[in-house]
C-alpha cells in the first residue's frame, strides 16, 4: 500500500536548465519537476501563496525554488516553505527514475517540522 508508482514523463522530456512539468497521474494536479545533482524531485506546480505556476514562474537555484510573483521560496526536496510570504509547504512526491522514465508515488507528502 502506498507503493504504486506511476509514470509521469521521461527525463529526456525535461528542459535542460529549467523546471519541468507534467500532469499528476490523477489528472487534475500539475507537477513541477526539478533536477538537482542527478536526482529528480517532484512537487505540486502551484505556489501555495498565490497560485503561480512554479514551472513557469519559478527560478531554481540548487535545492531552492523562488516564485517570481512575490519571491517566496521553497525547498524542492521537501516542499518546505522557506521564506515569506510562503508559509504553507508545497505538496511533494516520492520520485524515482527507471531507464530514463520518471515515476512518482501519487500520494502527496507534506513537509513537517522536526519536533
Ligand atoms: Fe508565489 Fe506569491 S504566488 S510567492
Amino acid at each position: 500500500q502506498g507503493d504504486e508508482w506511476a509514470f509521469i514523463c521521461k527525463v529526456a522530456d525535461l528542459p535542460r536548465n529549467d523546471i519541468g512539468t507534467a500532469k499528476h497521474p490523477g489528472g487534475r494536479l500539475d507537477l513541477a519537476i526539478y533536477q538537482l545533482d542527478g536526482e529528480i524531485y517532484v512537487t505540486s506546480d502551484r505556489c501555495t501563496h498565490g497560485a503561480a505556476s512554479l514551472s513557469e514562474e519559478g527560478e531554481q537555484q540548487g535545492h531552492i525554488v523562488e516564485c517570481a510573483w512575490h519571491n517566496g521560496r521553497f525547498d524542492v526536496r521537501t516542499g518546505e516553505a522557506l521564506t515569506m510570504p510562503c508559509r504553507t509547504p508545497l505538496p511533494f512526491f516520492d520520485a524515482k527514475v527507471i531507464d530514463g522514465d520518471i515515476y512518482i508515488n501519487p500520494k502527496p507528502k507534506r513537509f513537517k517540522k522536526p519536533e
